[in-house]
């Protein structure tokens, strides 16, 4: 599904374009974001040229890449993507959709996550000016134990702890839990309300 442009302070979200390939491949090849987000899947470099220049199109999600906001003498500074944030799995029947989202390396902490899960659960909510959105009721993700920064990150901005799916990961070798997260929409107009 076409994505629409979503502005917060210090980022802009635009669709996904066949020029982000390479920058979805780096993504690809980061250790510390593999293993965090749990990705055990490997790719072509074909298979993400195919997928970076159709997925703005695909039916049952959307995904969007994070750039930069800051703009000078009225233009942006740059168009580049530094992350990506997909809402996707989603369900026209129960109104639900799942969540992901990836920074690159250079990019993490600074405060583009949090703005941009804001705008997409603002967008797949209540919907922006420009598009209604999908007026889902709940939006989950998985999170896995070892990345307790993302787990405190999500529950910052209203997501619940639903429960676990032991040892489902293989860490190294140990293994980890995924813990399932997920906020509805009257939680996240409550949390809307208390942050402003
Ligand atoms: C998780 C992730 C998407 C969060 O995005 P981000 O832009 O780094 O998050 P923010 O800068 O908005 O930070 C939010 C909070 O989490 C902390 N944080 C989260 N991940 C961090 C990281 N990798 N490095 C430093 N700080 C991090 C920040 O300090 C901040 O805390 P605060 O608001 O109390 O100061 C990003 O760090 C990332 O891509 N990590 C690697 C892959 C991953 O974990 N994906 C998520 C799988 S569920």
């Amino acid at each position: 599904m076409r994505p629409p442009l979503l502005h917060g302070e210090m980022m802009r979200l635009r669709p996904m374009v066949a020029g982000d390939a390479d920058r979805l491949w780096e993504s690809l090849h980061d250790p510390e974001g593999m293993r965090l987000s749990g990705t055990t899947a490997r790719f072509t470099r074909t298979q993400i040229d195919e997928w970076a220049a159709t997925v703005g199109d695909r039916e049952g999600r959307y995904d969007w890449a994070i750039t930069p906001g800051a703009v000078r003498d009225g233009e942006l500074v740059s168009d580049e993507m530094i992350g990506e944030i997909v809402l996707n799995e989603l369900d026209d029947v129960s109104r639900s959709a799942n969540l992901r989202l990836q920074m690159l390396p250079d990019y993490r902490g600074r405060g583009y996550g949090r703005e941009a899960i804001e705008q997409v659960l603002t967008f797949a909510f209540l919907g922006v000016p420009d598009d209604p959105g999908p007026r889902l009721h709940r939006v989950g993700l998985d999170v896995l134990s070892i990345n307790p920064r993302a787990k405190a990150l999500y529950a910052s901005l209203g997501f619940v702890e639903e429960g676990r799916l032991r040892e489902v990961y293989r860490d190294g070798g140990t293994w980890a839990d995924a813990i399932v997260m997920s906020v509805l929409e009257d939680e996240f107009r409550d949390h809307q309300g208390r942050a402003g």
